[in-house]
């Protein structure tokens, strides 16, 4: 039987948050650490999407907090897988955050998260391929793999 293919789009998610007072500090701007929680979370779903596991978070790397974000405002997080290696992801995530008056979207924060799909025992398990089908997919793809095959030589050469 054919496999299925798995494209980037079909693990897409979009999910969006209120900034409230709880999440800021005391200039009314969202704290670094509740926008990587909710990049944590947008990315276990677009990573459980693809495999159909449960997952873990391996590692969430070049986080570049672009932006402020202010209480008040209404943030959009959209993940999608980029690249599979074995049994480990990588997902994209962009949080766009909105002005509710005017409606205007501007890119906050940027991150890449690491998820490994694991089994009843938490152990690491393969997962599906990914077929990107969009040039921008394929793009993604390219440049996820570099990164990829970077964090692996930086974990190698940098035992503990
Ligand atoms: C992530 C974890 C499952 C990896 O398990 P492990 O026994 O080290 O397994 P492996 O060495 O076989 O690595 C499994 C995959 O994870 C990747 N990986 C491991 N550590 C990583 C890291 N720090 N960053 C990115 N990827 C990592 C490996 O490259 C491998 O990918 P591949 O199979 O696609 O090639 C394990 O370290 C773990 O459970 N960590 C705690 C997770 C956690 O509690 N997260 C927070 C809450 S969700």
């Amino acid at each position: 039987m054919a496999e299925t293919i798995k494209t980037p789009a079909d693990s897409a998610v979009e999910t969006r948050y209120l900034v409230m007072p709880g999440n800021a500090n005391a200039f009314g701007t969202a704290f670094g650490g509740a926008i990587i929680g909710w990049i944590d979370m947008v990315a276990a779903m677009a990573a459980q999407k693809h495999c159909g596991r449960q997952v873990v978070t391996a590692g969430i790397d070049s986080v570049a907090f672009e932006a402020p974000v202010c209480i008040g405002d209404q943030v959009v997080l959209l993940a999608a897988v980029n690249y599979v290696s074995h049994t480990s992801m990588e997902v994209g995530v962009k949080v766009i955050k909105e002005d509710p008056a005017t409606g205007q979207r501007v890119t906050a924060t940027r991150a890449f998260v690491t998820l490994v799909a694991i089994d009843e025992n938490h152990h690491p398990i393969p997962v599906p391929k990914l077929t990107p089908q969009t040039d921008e997919e394929k793009r993604r793809a390219s440049n996820a793999a570099l990164r990829v095959q970077a964090r692996k030589q930086l974990r190698q050469q940098t035992t503990r």
